[in-house]
């Protein structure tokens, strides 16, 4: 992988947290593949296929491709280049294609163009590492939780985006539902900035 192209990508998915999701794609795909809620341009996807191609296994990255609720039209993530005016709404799908055409790891990469709420419920593949950086409203972060933790392998990984302890670094959404897996019986694995990674036990 070429790591300095990758960073050069558009997404949210800054080098130094990217390459602890290589590493610990790499760690626990060997239980199962990765699934990710969240592609956006697939930088994370990319990120996550360089870690799970060593043990041939690929990454599922589910996203509707709608934008969350931070790229809307006047909203503070908005951008022009993803909106898509004959459809009337941010369409992620052309961005992703491109991302993925730049690079040979994308043929681990399956992208999965719908609502993660919807696919849920007939995943039957255990999961080596699931990755969590969808909507962050905390209902949907909740529903992301609920629905596809029970996918992790009993030695997978759970992966979350964005954790900021305090409200005033950021939202809560992805620390609240963090907490919760600690009470539920994950344990902390790692950390690098706003990504953690936790174990099942
Ligand atoms: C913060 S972005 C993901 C960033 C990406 N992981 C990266 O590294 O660049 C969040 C994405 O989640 C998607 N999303 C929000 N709610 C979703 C849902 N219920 N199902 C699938 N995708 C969803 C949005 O369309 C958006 O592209």
């Amino acid at each position: 992988m070429d790591f300095k192209k990758l960073d050069q990508l558009k997404g949210f998915m800054p080098k130094d947290e990217g390459l602890a999701l290589t590493g610990w794609a790499e760690k626990f795909t060997c239980h199962g593949p990765a699934l990710e809620i969240g592609t956006f341009g697939a930088k994370s996807a990319l990120y996550i296929a360089t870690g799970t191609s060593v043990n041939n296994q690929f990454v599922y990255t589910v996203d509707h491709h709608s934008g969350s609720e931070e790229h809307q039209l006047g909203e503070e993530y908005f951008d022009s280049d993803i909106y898509d005016i004959k459809l009337g709404r941010v369409n992620t799908v052309p961005l992703m294609q491109e991302n993925l055409e730049k690079f040979d790891e994308s043929k681990w990469v399956i992208p999965i163009i719908a609502n993660a709420n919807s696919v849920a419920p007939s995943w039957t593949t255990e999961l080596g590492l699931l990755f969590i950086d969808g909507s962050h409203t905390e209902i949907s972060a909740m529903n992301d939780y609920d629905n596809w933790n029970t996918k992790i392998h009993s030695q997978g990984a759970l992966v979350i985006h964005d954790i900021y302890e305090k409200p005033d670094e950021g939202g809560q959404a992805p620390y609240l539902i963090y907490k919760r897996a600690l009470q539920e019986g994950f344990k902390f694995y790692d950390q690098i900035d706003t990504i953690v990674c936790l174990i099942k036990t």
